[in-house]
């Protein structure tokens, strides 16, 4: 989706800065254009060469170069492209866009664009956490532009915590989904995914090892294509997709409640796994060992079915409702019975024995079984099911019309 789409790519002063060099490489492979411009302080990091180099374009770097003026000016510059986005975004380059300064030919372009732009900050963690610079930050979403990271980790400078640049492919995840405009263009789709974690007390739950993986990259993988998608997670450990509105969750009932809030939509997608049963009597405070020898007893209640709800609503029902089967035997028959008992359009059936190692693992072997029957797929890495299942969503929901 991303082939022939013009990034025009600021480059900050930060040593995340050579990240962008990766970036670029990894647009290129993508058959995106990236004009990059680099700020004066970025040149301290990386050269205009290196950043023309890998972009194939000529490097921007003056606002009063008056060859470049001649050949594009800034004006025109700031609007060829598809998308502007500015990797790393320095706390001062935030301040700038956030105060509308125009000092300089980043600021200016940003100034004069009439595109969208999403920006990568990267900055030491107690720097991010200014409240000048949340202040920036918020001033700039409220504006509409759009954010990608940072992440939490060790930082060049020593310290830990948030302020490292979103990883270049969370970048181009992002910036697809900035540019989403496939054959899901105009349609929304709610995905669950992760496990539910079902309170016991305060302190101790009951959960299952669903990762999130799948659930996060048919997300993505939606997202892709186009779609607005409302993402409700439980407490996974994979991270949300960016570019999707993630709502989360711990348990069940909420799992259900943010996903009757979420709707309208053209599709659902249930991939979470969620608890069938919570408990009934989860204590209000710790439970205690009483030194009698005696295990509380715990009681069971069942969860609402969120796959089989929306499924059988009377009105409202998304045009297409995809539910999962996991199984550990009998996948096929077990998976086929669900799909007719909880009244959903496809099940996508998966084999969870641990000697799969398809729970938790990168790789998934499923089989869509819709009214025409199985279809058995080939294993292949969890993104590439999650293409495959998007592409077959588009395919059944036909151009928006
Ligand atoms: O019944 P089982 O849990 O095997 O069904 C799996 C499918 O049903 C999955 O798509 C899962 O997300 C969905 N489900 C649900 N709400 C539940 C239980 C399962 O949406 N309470």
């Amino acid at each position: 989706m991303l082939a022939g789409k013009r990034i025009l790519l600021i480059i900050g002063g930060g040593i995340a800065a050579y990240k962008s060099l990766d970036l670029i490489r990894r647009l290129k492979e993508r058959g995106v254009s990236v004009t990059p411009v680099l700020t004066r302080s970025a040149e301290e990091f990386v050269t205009p060469l290196s950043a023309s180099a890998l972009s194939g374009e000529k490097c921007y770097r003056h606002l009063f170069d008056l060859t470049d003026e001649a050949e594009m000016g800034h004006i025109q510059l700031s609007r060829a492209a598809d998308l502007i986005v500015v990797a790393p975004a320095t706390a001062d380059l935030l301040a700038k866009m956030a105060g509308g300064h125009a000092d300089d030919l980043a600021s200016t372009l940003l100034m004069a664009t009439d595109k969208r732009v999403l920006v990568a900050p990267a900055m030491n963690v107690r720097m991010w956490l200014h409240p000048a610079n949340q202040r920036n930050v918020a001033a700039l979403r409220a504006d509409g532009i759009l954010i990608a990271g940072p992440n939490e980790g060790d930082m060049a400078c020593g310290e830990y915590g948030p302020g490292r640049m979103a990883e270049p492919l969370e970048i181009v995840d992002a910036i697809s989904a900035a540019l989403g405009d496939g054959p899901l263009k105009g349609r929304h789709v709610i995905v669950t995914s992760g496990p539910t974690h079902e309170p016991i007390d305060p302190v101790r739950y009951i959960a299952n090892r669903s990762s999130g993986a799948q659930g996060a990259a048919l997300a993505a993988a939606l997202r892709d294509l186009g779609a607005s998608v409302t993402f409700v997670t439980g407490p996974a450990t994979v991270p949300p997709p960016q570019g999707v509105t993630v709502v989360g969750v711990e348990t069940a009932a909420e799992m259900m409640a943010a996903v009757r809030a979420a709707l309208p939509a053209d599709a659902a997608v249930f991939a979470a796994a969620v608890a069938d049963w919570r408990v009934a009597n989860a204590s209000m405070s710790k439970m205690k060992k009483d030194g009698s020898g005696k295990a509380p007893a715990l009681e069971f209640a069942e969860n609402p079915d969120i796959l089989a709800s929306v499924a059988q609503m009377k009105q409202g029902r998304p045009a297409l409702v995809v539910g999962f089967a996991a199984e550990t035997n009998d996948v096929i028959a077990h998976a086929t019975a669900k799909r007719s008992r909880k009244g959903s359009d496809w099940i996508v059936a998966n084999d969870v024995r641990p000697s799969t190692g398809i729970m938790g693992g990168t790789e998934n072997a499923v089989t869509i079984i819709d009214s025409g029957g199985a279809e058995e797929w080939p294993r292949l890495p969890k993104d590439e099911v999650a293409q495959r299942i998007a592409a077959r969503i588009a395919a059944a929901l036909g151009p928006v019309g």
